[in-house]
């Protein structure tokens, strides 16, 4: 049932953007910013900086190189100051032997990487699922349609789907979508679904109106997915460089866009090949705009630029 619309509960405990700076202030590549003292002036010397990269690399797969020295320190700064470290070795010395190193991973990839999204983001990727994917579907005899949102950050990318499954299938057709990400704060976002107004401009109208509850009061400015698409979509950590993924097989939809940008060939040719252990035969790859699978050997067919079928 629907809720009644243009509200949202007063009691919604509202998460805070993603990152500092808020999920709308950064670019999508790992630019270069501040000097090597960073902003908080702790200094990072050549071989802490070696260290931290291969520790990101480790944990995440992301791969940096010592010119984004300034970068590293001027993002990391935050975590020494709220951990109250006075320099880059103890905080080294904590992530490499402190009891809580693991979630301390997890936050300081989360300061180094973006997680830049939005609603409808490469919207000519809705409109090929809309206009071609979703039909074959509608006529094939598969009973419940799944769907994997991988490094899906805030969430706008799986409730984007959401919508256009629900749009599509109304009630003829049972969908689930399953999102992940590496990074807690993003996930936390995502959960929640509530989102500044601003963030919702590219949501066609109709769908703004069908699928969010306006807020009111300390809400007012924001707004909230409904209850029938936020069912839909389950949330879960999975890190993509471990191969143990807690994801259900027998998928017809990947996303996976904007993230493998990020990592080495070795890293991507094992994403993409355990993305084909996930998937149906027939079954669809969508990757972001800026990336490929031409320098890799897999098993997909290229359909469109960047979106991909597995093939038998
Ligand atoms: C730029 S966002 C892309 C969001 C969305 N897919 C889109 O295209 O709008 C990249 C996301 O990848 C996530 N990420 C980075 N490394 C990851 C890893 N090793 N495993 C899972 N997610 C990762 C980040 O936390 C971030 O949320």
């Amino acid at each position: 049932m629907f809720m009644k619309p243009n509200l949202i509960a007063e009691n919604i405990p509202m998460a805070t953007p993603a990152s500092p700076g808020g999920m709308m202030s950064r670019n999508d590549g790992i630019g270069s910013i501040g000097g090597s003292r960073g902003l908080g002036g702790f200094a990072l010397t050549d071989g802490e900086t070696r260290k931290l990269i291969d520790l990101i690399y480790q944990h995440s797969g992301i791969v940096l190189t010592p010119d984004k020295k300034s970068l590293i320190s001027s993002r990391l700064h935050k975590r020494l100051k709220a951990l109250e470290f006075c320099s880059f070795r103890d905080y080294l010395d904590y992530l490499q032997n402190g009891r809580d190193s693991d979630a301390e991973l997890v936050a300081m990839v989360d300061e180094i990487t973006t997680n830049k999204t939005s609603f409808f983001r490469e919207h000519h990727h809705f409109d090929y699922l809309r206009s071609t994917i979703l039909p074959q579907i509608a006529t094939s005899e598969w009973a419940v349609l799944n769907i994997w949102s991988a490094g899906c950050s805030t969430g706008e990318e799986p409730y984007t789907l959401a919508m256009v499954l629900a749009e599509y299938f109304g009630t003829t057709r049972n969908f689930t979508i399953h999102a992940t990400d590496l990074s807690t704060q993003a996930l936390q976002t995502a959960r929640q679904a509530v989102y500044d107004n601003e963030l919702g401009a590219p949501i066609p109208l109709g769908l703004r109106q069908k699928y969010t509850l306006t807020g009111r009061g300390s809400q007012a400015g924001r707004f909230r997915i409904v209850p029938e698409l936020r069912e839909r979509v389950s949330f879960s950590q999975v890190n993509l460089i471990e191969r143990n993924w807690d994801v259900a097989g027998d998928l017809n939809i990947i996303f996976c866009r904007n993230v493998m940008i990020y990592f080495d060939k070795p890293t991507r040719r094992g994403i993409v090949n355990g993305f084909t252990r996930k998937l149906k035969v027939g079954g669809h790859l969508f990757i972001g705009h800026s990336e490929t699978l031409g320098d890799i050997d897999h098993q997909f067919a290229q359909v469109k630029p960047t979106v991909y079928t597995r093939q038998p």
